[in-house]
Formats: C-alpha cells, structure tokens, sequence
C-alpha cells in the first residue's frame, strides 16, 4: 500500500513572527524508492531557532527555496531501504525536514546509537546538535576552567541549559540568564546554576555587578542585543564570548541596535569567538561520551517541551521567539 506523505513547504520568507500563510500544507503519496536510496519515517521533528534564519535569507546554509519542503533536523525509523548502508528498523538521523517520510540518497543520514534507555528524542537534544553545541562552546570556545565565572543567556532553553550545566561540571561558578522566574527558579533549584538573573524584570548590568562581583570569564551568548551589550561591559581582563547564537536579531522587525560595549574588549584584553556546531564534527564521538556518561549519572537533567502533530509545527516554531516553552522544543510526527 502506498504511504501519504503529509509536508509543509515554504511559500514566503517570514516578516517577523512566522504567520499562518508563510507555509502550506501537501499530501502527496510517497514515490517508490530507487536503487541507492533510503525511506525514513520520522518520529521527531527538532524546532529550532536557525530554522526562522533558513525560511528568510543565506546564512552558514543557502536559505530555503521559496516552494521547497522547509529543511529541518530530525530523527526517524528506516521504513524501507535500496540503500547498502542502512537497515529497515534502524533508528536515523539527519535534516529529515518539516514533513512525515523523507527519500535519502543516505548523505547527510547518520546512524543513531542503540543506547539502553535513551529515548529517540534524546537524539536532538543533549546526544545531537544540542548537546554538542554546549560542549563545544563551553569547552572549545570559552575554555572554562574550574573556578571561573560564566554567564550563558537563553539559560533556560536546550543549549543554554545543558552549557551551564557542563560549566557547573568542569567547576566553574555560572549565572544564568532567562526570562521568567519559573525558568529562573529551575536553573538554581534544579541545575545547581549559583545565580539567575531574569532579563524581563530585573537590571540586568546591575544584576550582573551583584552576581558576578569579580568579573565575568566566560561569556555564553545565545541571545545578543541589550544582554550581550550588559555582559560586555563585565568581562575580566582576558574574558572570552563564546558567541553562538543572537536569537534577539532573528524574527526582529528591524535590526536590533548596535552594540555599545564593544571598547571593553579592548580594555579587558578580551575577545569575542563565533562557531557553529558543524565546525565540531570530527569532537562529536568524544563529546557524546561524556554527555552520556554525566547524562546516565544524573549530573546533566534535560527538559523537552514536546508539540503533538506536524500540523502544528509552523506555529509551535514561534514559541522560541517568546519564550513558551521548557527545554528542547519537538514536534513529535509518529
Ligand atoms: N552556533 C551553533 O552551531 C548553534 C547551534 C544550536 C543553537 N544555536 C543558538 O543557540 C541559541 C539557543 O538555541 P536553542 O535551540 O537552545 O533555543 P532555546 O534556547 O531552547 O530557545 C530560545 C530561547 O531564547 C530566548 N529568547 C528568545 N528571544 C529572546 C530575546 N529577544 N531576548 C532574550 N531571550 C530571548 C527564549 O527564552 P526566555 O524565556 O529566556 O526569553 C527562548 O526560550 C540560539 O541563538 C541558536 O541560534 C547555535
């Protein structure tokens, strides 16, 4: 019998908030596979904030073509296979895209770990691009070492979490910046963050000041504007930002101001280090061994937030805009 494939396809580039017309829905049956290529059905569709980046302009990847299927990270069950490399019933991983059945030539699919225990949905947080980006931007980046201070902004959300929480293992002391005292409240409850900071109610410098008294070593940027501008101007002779992300800039109308502080890299003798998950790969096996070794010890607790549906997925897209959501944001498809 003849699967349905159901997709959304990209239609117009997103004007700020994504708006119900930027996508439309397909059903189409999925076509026979050829020789060399691979059926995935996927389970979750990981939502995440470079996705907005994709559907409006070029970045680190072309943006998505007007009248494609939306590209996103995913992961899925092999359903059926003309390819040598992958089995039917093999748990896969790879950009699946916004739709239910992807057709692989194979490139770009990995295999995922049969680990006892781990959920699929693991995959795309702290054992996928999550948990490598907080690795690699803590360790390789920011070069934390025990007893220095961090700060990471979107600390509540997946990189930001789990970051502050490698910093908490390599012993550094490490404040974290959100935007609700519910998320603000988790970090220092449950993470074992040292100090919270929530950016919607309170002075952030002066928070800052009072939390960090001697400075700021590592800097976590996730967010950039106003929070990057505060931190800057904090840093410790030598202060290192590890800059992986400025979600502020992302959905924004107009570009957000300028940065003010950028004079104390100067004074601090500090610098200022973008970097992209990709750039990790050849780190990757290293690195998930020991997000799997502290995961299973119970030093690293990861939170999801998990929408039902990939109808839903356009809408749910918004909420890392506003801040509606725990953790890691998935659609869960099957
Ligand atoms: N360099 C890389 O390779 C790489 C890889 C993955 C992710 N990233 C970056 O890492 C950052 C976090 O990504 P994620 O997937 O973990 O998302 P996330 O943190 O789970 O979700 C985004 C969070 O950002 C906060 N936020 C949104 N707009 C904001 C604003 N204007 N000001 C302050 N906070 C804002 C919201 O939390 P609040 O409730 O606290 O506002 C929201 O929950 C993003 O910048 C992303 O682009 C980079």
């Amino acid at each position: 019998m003849t699967s349905m494939n159901q997709q959304w396809r990209l239609v117009r580039r997103p004007q700020g908030t994504i708006q119900p017309g930027d996508f439309t829905w397909h059903e189409i049956p999925v076509r026979p596979l050829e020789e060399g290529e691979v059926l995935v059905r996927q389970l979750y569709l990981s939502l995440d904030p470079t996705n907005r980046v994709w559907a409006a302009t070029d970045s680190y990847l072309p943006a998505v073509a007007v009248g494609d299927v939306m590209r996103g990270v995913g992961v899925g069950r092999v359903e059926d296979s003309r390819h040598p490399g992958f089995r039917t019933g093999e748990l896969v991983q790879g950009l699946l895209g916004w739709q239910r059945f992807e057709i692989s030539s194979g490139r770009g699919l990995t295999r995922v770990p049969s680990l006892p225990g781990v959920e699929p949905a693991m995959f795309l947080h702290v054992l996928g691009h999550i948990g490598l980006t907080a690795w690699a931007g803590v360790l390789q980046v920011g070069r934390l070492q025990s007893g220095e201070t961090m700060v990471v902004t979107a600390a509540a959300g997946a990189v930001g979490s789990i970051a502050g929480q490698i910093g908490k293992i390599r012993g550094g002391r490490v404040i974290g910046v959100a935007g609700s005292d519910e998320k603000c409240d988790w970090l220092t409850r449950d993470l074992g963050f040292d100090g919270a900071i929530n950016y919607k109610t309170q002075p952030v410098r002066a928070r800052l000041q009072a939390l960090c008294p001697d400075g700021i070593d590592v800097q976590f940027e996730n967010v950039g504007g106003a929070l990057l501008d505060a931190a800057l101007a904090h840093l410790k002779i030598g202060g290192r930002v590890a800059l992986c992300g400025l979600i502020a800039g992302y959905a924004a109308a107009t570009a957000p101001p300028g940065i003010a502080n950028l004079h104390y890299l100067v004074s601090r003798r500090a610098r200022i280090e973008g970097f992209l998950v990709s750039d990790f790969a050849s780190r990757a096996r290293e690195a998930y061994g020991e997000l799997h070794g502290w995961l299973t010890e119970g030093r690293l607790k990861v939170r999801f937030t998990i929408v039902d549906g990939l109808g839903e997925a356009p809408a749910a897209l918004n909420r890392l805009f506003d801040g509606s959501h725990d953790g890691k944001l998935l659609v869960r498809i099957d």
